[in-house]
């Protein structure tokens, strides 16, 4: 292991419900295992900015159990220039911070991988975000919060659906990924989910309409992920509205709501293993890597895999949905 006395920690990018828990075990850890932590607000703008915070084991008491961050988080285009990473390096070195252990999605490990390689620093990242979309991890933190809130709002959407008989095109988020769309069409029985990562190679929409939507019933859901590619809920509804009048079509962007609220179990558990592997994986030596689950094991993948290879999203998954919306 590295000299390492003090340990920085911080949330970056979209926040995401579980990221307090994650803080909470990053920082018992540690102290645990005798370390000093620091916090630093409104990721990278707090290690640019110098907004730094002690943290001690109260300081994560009552926590676990919020959405958000209480470090705070934000996207900070300054980190992204050189001149902003060597004020973020002047940080790091005024604070005494050994190694660092960054807690975000694509872009904050990518911003990790950067970094630890311009100044040879041992950074760990944690997957925080709900879209799921890093390689290198089963599941990433908030992913399970998001897809439980988008199942919950769709189970309420269906019972105006159904008693209209109404086509509902309901806008989940994702980024370029469609696992909430999928596996929220999946967990909320709805008829079809319309994913970026096959819209690109072939338009969903019109085999939903060849197949007549639902044979069955005069009511169905369609869970979209907003990407330019699949055209968003609200694109999708105009070509029904112009293509197919007879439908009556309405629209739902869930939004940011899907970011927010108390982590489940499954997520408090998640981070809660993250947070404390990051501490070991620092004390074995480990540096520039992401811990991630694979079948409930922890592993570490290296930042350049996690953010550059394309993590698969299981198709069989439309197939079934196809089949069950009889
Ligand atoms: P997320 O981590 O949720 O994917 P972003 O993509 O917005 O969120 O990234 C969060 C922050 O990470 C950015 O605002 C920026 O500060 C930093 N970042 C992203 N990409 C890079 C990069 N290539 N180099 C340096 N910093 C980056
Ligand atoms: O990465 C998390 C995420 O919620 C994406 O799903 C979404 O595209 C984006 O962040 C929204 O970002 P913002 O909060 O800046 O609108």
């Amino acid at each position: 292991m590295a000299n390492i006395k003090t340990i920085g920690v911080l949330t970056s990018g979209g926040d995401a419900p579980g990221m307090n828990a994650a803080i909470r075990a990053v920082t018992r850890a540690a102290i645990y295992n005798g370390f000093k932590v620091k916090g630093f607000y409104r990721g990278y703008r707090g290690l640019v900015d110098n907004e730094v915070v002690d943290l001690k084991t109260q300081n994560v008491s009552n926590i676990i159990q919020h959405g958000g961050t209480i470090l705070k988080t934000a996207r900070c285009k300054e980190f992204k220039t050189v001149e902003g990473r060597q004020k973020a390096w002047e940080t790091i070195k005024k604070n005494g911070i050994d190694a660092l252990v960054v807690i975000g999605g694509d872009g904050s490990l990518s911003g990790a991988r950067q970094f630890a390689s311009e100044y040879d620093f041992p950074i760990v990242g944690l997957p925080g975000t709900i879209d799921n979309d890093l390689y290198g991890t089963d599941h990433t933190i908030g992913y399970d919060t998001a897809l439980n809130t988008i199942m919950w709002c769709v189970d309420r959407i269906r019972d105006t659906a159904y008693s209209h008989e109404r086509l509902f095109f309901i806008e989940v988020m994702g980024r370029e990924a469609g696992f909430l769309a999928l596996n929220g069409a999946i967990a909320s029985g709805a008829e079809a989910a319309i994913i970026p990562e096959i819209s690109i190679e072939h338009d969903q929409l019109a085999e939903l309409i060849q197949n007549g939507f639902r044979d069955s019933k005069n009511s169905a859901i369609v869970l979209v992920a907003e990407s330019p590619v699949t055209g968003g809920a609200m694109g999708l509804a105009e070509r029904v509205r112009t293509e197919f009048p007879q439908y009556d079509v309405r629209v739902t962007i869930l939004g940011h709501l899907q970011r927010g609220g108390s982590p489940t179990a499954q997520d408090r558990i998640l981070a809660t293993r993250m947070g404390a592997a990051a501490i070991d994986a620092l004390m074995e030596g480990q540096r520039n890597i992401m811990i991630g689950d694979d079948d409930e094991k922890i592993i570490y993948t290296p930042f350049s895999k996690a953010i550059k290879l394309e993590k698969t999203i299981d198709r069989s998954l439309l197939e079934t949905l196809r089949q069950l919306s009889l």
